[in-house]
């Protein structure tokens, strides 16, 4: 979810790396850094903060000032803090080569004991800087050239990049190779440009060619080789980019928010890449690999958020007493501070926040740790405030997310509790054969999402249907409670709809009150334990005229008989389901604050980050 860019031509090319990183901002902005190469010399600054940061920085410097070939990055963390040893670009111990990479290098750790054995000293906790101790080292031993030398890296790493690479004793070349993490090549007049994301290249051409997985390419003043990783030769055309600016910041969609719940597929692969061991069979959690002890003697949990992080909470509460076995309640956070809470040994605080900022749960952070819990971040800003303060946690890895109505933090938060859950009750109750049973299931989930996507102009036809009502019920019951809490709270905060979730049960004891004709519910009822009884009470909204809109599984065509709409999703064991049934709900928020003509990415007095009480 960072943001690469690099250039090679007659102009001076931190100008170009700058404005480039500035259009990258968008996609990370902890920290950012670029290299020149001067007189055949690489010159590396780097800088916490944003890019204005960067430019103080090397306002004046000479060496940068005058180079015409560089790569810059700027940087959403994953391993280790957003500080300045973190930021890239990474050097060689020799300062001959540089690199900067998006993407998670996922066996970082047996490739840096390697390198670490052959007397390598790594400078940052970054999973990237393995890479470029490693294209050293062929560098150094066997390889003729930079390119060379990449390829034979890349050959021993999994997991995924797009990376850009130069290297002093050649300086007319910049090396890029791309899997997973996309990577666009712009060719201009006699000058070039590589970046992450079209945005950087823009300005500067509209003429690209877009790198596939496991392709590379050579870029020197000379013009662009294009290769496959293993080095054969291939042939890429030249595209146009017919996207404006604007549009690419969104992804070509019409908000940040329907773009975030696109990328869902993308984000949900995210959070459990590198943690699934498909070979073992197993959760390996690394955040949690320093708190072994702690989570041995984990009793009973407090799961405790803000908002949308809240719900995922409710979720958890399921997941973590079926799958582990360990009693859990959720608390909002800011009620848990004022409440004097029972925290005794064995208690563990799981605090759950995309930003890491919010400040009600940052302070039930710090009372809980006041009384003595051990305390588990579960977020998604790297090196956020609540990142820092809990004892060890696990981040989503979902990338920035931009609209305030949270989406695809949602679906990454109740992944990685299924993680953390799965890992605690491995050491209980959970039998290998349902690891990994649930394992495969995990590994399904990101194409699963994208089927329900592909219903979205299916929803919005729905959602066209209820514009004009004001009042909308949610009703779910089990797993799918929360889920009916999250619709309804999205449909409020973007629309302005006045919106309810409840238990489905609950609702003949005083909402049903509310029910008239023509009053939509949405239910979601997926092929689980509670089924029939839901069945039950969708009859007793259509027997008051109420509308019912369902969220079912997949091949349940009989749920058409008692409802007035149908949304299906694909099915999955049932403690997974939420990850699917709150999709088309986010959908149907969506295109219902859309019809109604409302900002759907800034909504009337609502914050992204609450950082008040
Ligand atoms: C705000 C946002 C919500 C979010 C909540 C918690 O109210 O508008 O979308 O769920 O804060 O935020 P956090 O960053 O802690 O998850």
């Amino acid at each position: 979810m960072c943001g690469i860019v690099g250039y090679v031509g007659p102009k001076q090319a931190v100008n170009v790396l700058i404005e480039g990183l500035k259009r990258l901002e968008y996609r990370g902005y902890d920290s950012s850094g670029l290299c020149v190469c001067t007189e055949g010399k690489l010159n590396v600054a780097k800088t916490p903060g944003r890019i204005s940061n960067l430019e103080e920085r090397i306002a004046g410097n000479k060496s940068i000032i005058a180079g015409t070939i560089g790569i810059a990055h700027t940087r959403w963390a994953t391993h280790g803090a957003p500080t300045e040893e973190n930021a890239h670009p990474h050097t060689s111990t020799d300062g001959k080569i540089a690199l900067v990479h998006n993407g998670i290098i996922e066996n970082y750790s047996t490739l840096k004991q390697y390198l670490e054995g052959k007397g390598y000293a790594f400078a940052s906790q970054t999973d990237t800087e393995v890479l470029v101790h490693l294209i050293s080292e062929f560098y150094g031993d066997g390889a003729g050239n930079l390119e060379q030398a990449v390829q034979m890296a890349l050959a021993e790493v999994s997991g995924t990049y797009g990376l850009a690479v130069i290297c002093s004793d050649e300086p007319d070349k910049i090396v890029v190779a791309r899997r997973g993490s996309p990577l666009i090549l712009g060719v201009g007049n006699g000058e070039y440009v590589v970046a992450s994301d079209a945005s950087a290249i823009l300005e500067h051409t509209a003429n690209v060619i877009y790198l596939n997985d496991n392709e590379m390419a050579v870029v020197s003043r000379e013009g662009v080789r294009t290769l496959t990783i293993d080095n054969v030769p291939i042939t890429k055309e030249v595209k146009q980019i017919e996207w404006s600016l604007e549009q690419i910041a969104k992804g070509g969609y019409e908000h940040f928010m329907l773009k975030e719940i696109m990328e869902q597929p993308e984000s949900a692969r995210q959070a459990i890449t590198g943690r699934l061991d498909m070979r073992e069979m197993r959760v390996v959690l690394g955040g949690l690999a320093s708190v072994g002890r702690e989570m041995a003697k984990i009793r009973r949990i407090v799961l405790t958020s803000c908002g949308t992080a809240w719900h995922a909470g409710l979720v958890g509460e399921f997941l973590f007493e079926d799958l582990a076995k360990v009693p859990t309640e959720v608390e909002y956070a800011s009620e848990f501070r004022y409440r004097n809470p029972i925290i005794d040994e064995g208690t563990a605080v799981v605090v759950i926040s995309q930003s890491g900022e919010t400040a009600d749960t940052l302070a039930a952070v710090r009372e809980a740790k006041e009384k003595g819990a051990f305390t588990l971040g579960i977020v998604n800003v790297v090196g956020s405030t609540i990142a820092r303060e809990t004892d060890a946690g696990v981040y989503l890895h979902a990338g920035p997310e931009i609209g305030v109505a949270s989406t695809k933090a949602f679906t990454s938060q109740i992944l990685v509790e299924i993680l953390m859950a799965m890992a605690l009750g491995r050491r209980r109750y959970m039998s290998q054969q349902t690891m990994e049973r649930y394992i495969r299931e995990l590994d399904a989930i990101p194409d699963k999402i994208k089927t329900v996507l592909k219903q979205s102009d299916h929803i919005r036809d729905i959602a066209k249907q209820f514009i004009d009502r004001e009042n909308w019920l949610f009703l779910g019951r089990g797993y799918h409670y929360p889920i009916a809490l999250e619709g309804a709270l999205k449909l409020k905060e973007i629309s302005y709809i006045h919106a309810e979730g409840l238990p489905a049960a609950e609702m003949k004891h005083g909402p049903i009150a509310l029910i008239n004709d023509g009053m939509p519910a949405v239910f979601v009822a997926p092929r689980c334990g509670t089924y029939d009884k839901i069945i039950g009470n969708i009859e007793e909204i259509r027997a008051r005229k109420g509308k019912t809109i369902v969220v079912a599984t997949e091949g349940d065509h009989e749920i058409e008989k008692f409802t007035d709409h149908v949304i299906y999703v694909p099915d999955a064991p049932v403690p997974l389901q939420p990850l699917l049934t709150v999709v088309p709900l986010q959908l149907l928020a969506y295109h219902a604050a859309v019809l109604r003509g409302c900002n759907v990415d800034k909504p009337r007095n609502l914050a992204k980050s609450v950082t008040v009480e």
